[in-house]
């Protein structure tokens, strides 16, 4: 089977609904499976304050998760604009992954959740993208191909698949939302099919 890991950072659970989406558009695609996993929270008094395992939801993930996979498919909620700091934590911890170039030649792409229509969808999407190039990924986004990512007034870039959260992350994740991170699954899931990473 063709394992794609979807390792995201949530708080308020948006980026966590959207991971599960792209999940159900990576097994659309016959034998592929999708695996979730997230990363613990940081603070500045962050060493050992939280288990290995979490009291709920998905597991956090592991080297081992990185150098199984086939693809892999990130996401955060904006930050500044930016990725958030667990996810980056995780990232900058992944340095034996880049010296050993397990990643190399596998394809990926990113999602994100803000509060605002503007306030940074793209940087964000950007910046989850800085270190999968440096671990020579084949990044991907989303094709206009069709009128989902011309129309909306939403979420959705060729970056990646988004969500408008709002500003008191009152608003659900919409049908447009939904379909595109299914795109997105389903897109990575056949090309690292195609390519039998
Ligand atoms: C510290 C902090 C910084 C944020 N920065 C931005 C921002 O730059 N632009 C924006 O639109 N939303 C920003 N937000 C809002 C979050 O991106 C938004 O609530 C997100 O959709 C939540 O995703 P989640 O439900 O997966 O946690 C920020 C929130 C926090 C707590």
């Amino acid at each position: 089977m063709t394992e794609i890991l979807i390792l995201y950072y949530s708080h308020s659970g948006h980026v966590k609904e959207m991971a599960e989406y792209i999940a159900r558009g990576v097994e659309t695609v016959e034998n592929c499976i999708s695996k979730i996993r997230t990363v613990p929270r940081v603070s500045t008094v962050c060493e050992a304050t939280e288990s290995d395992i979490p009291s709920e939801g998905y597991l956090y993930a592991t080297h081992d998760d990185l150098r199984q996979c086939s693809a892999l498919i990130l996401g955060s909620p904006t930050r500044f604009g930016n990725m958030a700091a667990p996810l980056k934590f995780f990232l900058d911890g992944s340095s034996d992954i880049w010296l050993s170039g397990t990643l190399i030649g596998k394809p990926a792409a990113a999602f994100t959740s803000t509060g605002s229509l503007h306030g940074g969808q793209e940087s964000t999407l950007l910046s989850m993208m800085l270190p999968l190039f440096h671990h020579g990924m084949i990044v991907m986004g989303l094709p206009y191909e069709d009128d989902l990512l011309m129309n909306t007034t939403e979420g959705g870039t060729p970056y990646g698949a988004s969500h408008l959260a709002g500003s008191n992350n009152e608003r659900p994740i919409s049908d447009t939302e939904r379909q595109l991170c299914i795109n997105l699954g389903k897109r990575v899931a056949e090309t690292a099919l195609s390519l039998n990473t």
